[in-house]
């Protein structure tokens, strides 16, 4: 072989591998687009299909390629909007960096970021990541911040738009000796202790965002939908879907304000820490050496 092909053959393996293309139609122009992870199962699947039923570009999140085609078709046989499915494993600051590297190259426009995927306290075992997180923190917070964080100049550019936080009326105050619960774990506390921490982080970016045209809102959606983590539990159904459907989705369509914790439908109120600036300033700190963000 000439030596110029060689070096063009050497130069190409060197070469990162280039993203794969998604499956799904691109949105049209003026089309409203808005990520929902967490959408291959329980509220999220329901808001993506209410919201691509609306006409929106949906860009669905999950695990599991599988069930994200399944959703993907639901939408296209409906007829109305559109939608594309992307994996990730947010168990992993790598991963959730490649899926935001993803969203970025093949989106010019986000108005809408719906931070819902989530795990539920089973199975109880405490787990960690490979980076050393406990997992119930790293999937339902860390994870959150550091794709909301990366997505946010996309945000900004399609204002006005709006972050909406799937969080929990389940809180458990985050304790700065052990963030990571090595002591004492329960898979309720870790759970309570993610989803505070998520508002937490709504209260700071909101204050952060003011007068910028993206709004940041969290809610508990409803209590006891027969969810995949709740059917899991074993614990019997308080709620709809449809309940916290509605509410998620009076978040993504309504200019309901910032900065604030709704409680289903109407304004709530959190955990007594949420309100803590100390303790924000802490998590804020905390959370950006274990994102390795700033
Ligand atoms: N159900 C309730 O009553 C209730 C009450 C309050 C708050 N919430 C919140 O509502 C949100 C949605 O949960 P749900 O009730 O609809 O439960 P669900 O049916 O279990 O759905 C959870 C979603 O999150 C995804 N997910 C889980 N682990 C993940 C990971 N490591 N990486 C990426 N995605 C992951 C799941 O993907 P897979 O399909 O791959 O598992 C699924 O799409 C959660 O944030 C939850 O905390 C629920």
């Amino acid at each position: 072989m000439h030596f110029s092909a060689v070096l063009l053959v050497g130069l190409a393996l060197l070469a990162p591998a280039p993203l794969p293309a998604q499956a799904g139609a691109a949105p049209q122009p003026g089309q409203r687009v808005i990520l929902v992870t967490g959408a291959t199962s329980g509220l999220g699947r329901e808001v993506a299909i209410r919201l691509a039923a609306g006409g929106a570009h949906v860009i669905l999140h999950g695990r599991d390629a599988k069930r994200g085609a399944e959703v993907l078709r639901e939408i296209e046989q409906a007829g109305k909007g559109s939608a594309r499915f992307y994996a990730a494993d947010f168990a992993s600051n790598a991963e959730v960096r490649g899926f935001a590297e993803r969203i970025l190259r093949d989106y010019d426009r986000l108005h809408v970021l719906v931070n819902n995927a989530g795990i539920g306290s089973v199975p109880p075992e405490r787990e960690v990541t490979a980076e050393g997180h406990e997992l119930r923190f790293q999937v339902n917070y860390l994870s959150t911040v550091l794709l909301t964080r990366l997505l946010l100049p996309r945000l900004l550019a399609s204002s006005p738009a709006r972050v909406v936080n799937v969080s929990s009326l389940s809180a458990s105050p985050v304790d700065f000796d052990d963030v990571m619960i090595a002591k004492n774990y329960t898979s309720g506390r870790a759970y309570g202790q993610s989803k505070l921490a998520q508002v937490m982080f709504t209260f700071d970016l909101a204050a952060e965002l003011e007068g910028k045209g993206v709004t940041v809102n969290a809610l508990h959606p409803a209590t006891l939908m027969p969810t995949g983590m709740v059917l899991r539990s074993g614990r019997p159904p308080r709620s709809t879907i449809d309940d916290g459907a509605r509410a998620v989705l009076q978040l993504v369509n309504e200019d309901m304000g910032t900065g604030r914790f709704f409680n289903s439908l109407t304004e709530g109120r959190a955990h007594a820490q949420a309100y803590d600036v100390a303790a924000r300033d802490r998590l804020k700190r905390v959370t950006e050496e274990l994102i390795g963000l700033r």
